[in-house]
C-alpha cells in the first residue's frame, strides 16, 4: 500500500450493490479494526459519479454516522482506477471487458476485485452463463496486465443487505478466492468489517465458478419462495 489510507475504486458504484459497498467500506473508518480508507466512486459520467458520492455521504448522516472522517469522492471510471490501489468492479459483465480495455494502463500493479456473475434470465429464472474462460473472474484475469492481481469476492451478498446499514443485522458468509495470497489477505480483511459479512477463504481463482454459479440459485430461491435478500451461511 502506498498510503496510510487504502484508496479503493468501486467502478460502477453508482448502481446496486456498488452503492452499499460504498457506504459498508466507508463506515469502516469509524471502527477501530476497519481498514481506514478513501472511497472514488467510479461512473461513465462525473456529473453521476459526484451525486453518488454526495448521496452515500448524506445517506450515513441521515443515519446518524459522523461523516467527518469519511471521504467519499466521485470520478470518472478512468480516472478512479488511476487514482485507486484497490478497484472493485461492481458492473454487469457484459460491461466488464470494453471496461478493462479502457483502464487497462491505470491497472497496472493493483488489486481487482471482482462480484462479477455472468448470468441470464431464462422463462422467469436465473441461469449462470459462465464464458468460455470457466468464470468471470478468469475471464477478468486474462483481460487485465499480468501485474494485476485479480480477487473474487462478494459475489453472493445481495445489495439491499449491505445497503441496510442501520437495521441488517444478518451475518453471511462471503467466498473470497484468489491466486494472490496478500491480495486475497487484504479483501479478507476489508470483508470482515462490512458489518455484515464473515470471510471464508474459498480457494484460487479457478474455483471462482462455484462461488458464482451460487447467485442464480440464491435469486431464484428468492423469488420462488416469497424471500428477498438471500444470503449463504455455511454451517
Ligand atoms: N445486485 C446485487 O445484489 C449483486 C450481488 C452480487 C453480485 N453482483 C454483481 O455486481 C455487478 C453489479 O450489479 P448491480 O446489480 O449493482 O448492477 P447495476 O445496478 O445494474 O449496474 C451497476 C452500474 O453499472 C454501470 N454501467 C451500466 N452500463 C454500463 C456500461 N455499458 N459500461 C460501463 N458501466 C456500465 C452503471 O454505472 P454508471 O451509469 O454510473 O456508469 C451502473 O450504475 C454485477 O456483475 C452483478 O453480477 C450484484
Amino acid at each position: 500500500m502506498n498510503s496510510e489510507k487504502l484508496k479503493i475504486a468501486v467502478l460502477g458504484g453508482t448502481g446496486n450493490i456498488g452503492e452499499g459497498m460504498v457506504l459498508r467500506l466507508a463506515l469502516q473508518n469509524l471502527m477501530p479494526d476497519g481498514v481506514k480508507n478513501e472511497i472514488i466512486i467510479g461512473s461513465r459520467a462525473l456529473e453521476t459519479a459526484d451525486e453518488a458520492a454526495k448521496g452515500a455521504l448524506s445517506e450515513l448522516e441521515n443515519c446518524g454516522f459522523d461523516t467527518s472522517k469519511i471521504t467519499i469522492t466521485g470520478m470518472n471510471n478512468l480516472d478512479a482506477a488511476q487514482a485507486a490501489e484497490v478497484i472493485i468492479l461492481t458492473i454487469r459483465f457484459d460491461h466488464v471487458l470494453p471496461l478493462l480495455e479502457e483502464i487497462r494502463e491505470a491497472i497496472e500493479n493493483k488489486i481487482i476485485i471482482s462480484p462479477v456473475v455472468p448470468m441470464v434470465k431464462e422463462e422467469g429464472l436465473m441461469a449462470y452463463r459462465p464464458p468460455v474462460e470457466g468464470s468471470a473472474a478468469l475471464a477478468i484475469k486474462k483481460n487485465v496486465p499480468e501485474s494485476t492481481r485479480v480477487v473474487a469476492a462478494f459475489h453472493n451478498i445481495p445489495a439491499g443487505k449491505l445497503k441496510d446499514v442501520v437495521k441488517c443485522k444478518a451475518v453471511h458468509d462471503a467466498l473470497v478466492c484468489s491466486d494472490d495470497a496478500e491480495a486475497k489477505k487484504l479483501v479478507m480483511e476489508l470483508t470482515r468489517h462490512m458489518g455484515c459479512l464473515k470471510p471464508l477463504d474459498g480457494g484460487p481463482l479457478k474455483q471462482a465458478n462455484t462461488m458464482e454459479s451460487l447467485t442464480p440459485l440464491l435469486i431464484n430461491l428468492a423469488k420462488l419462495n416469497g424471500l428477498k435478500d438471500l444470503g449463504i451461511n455455511f454451517s
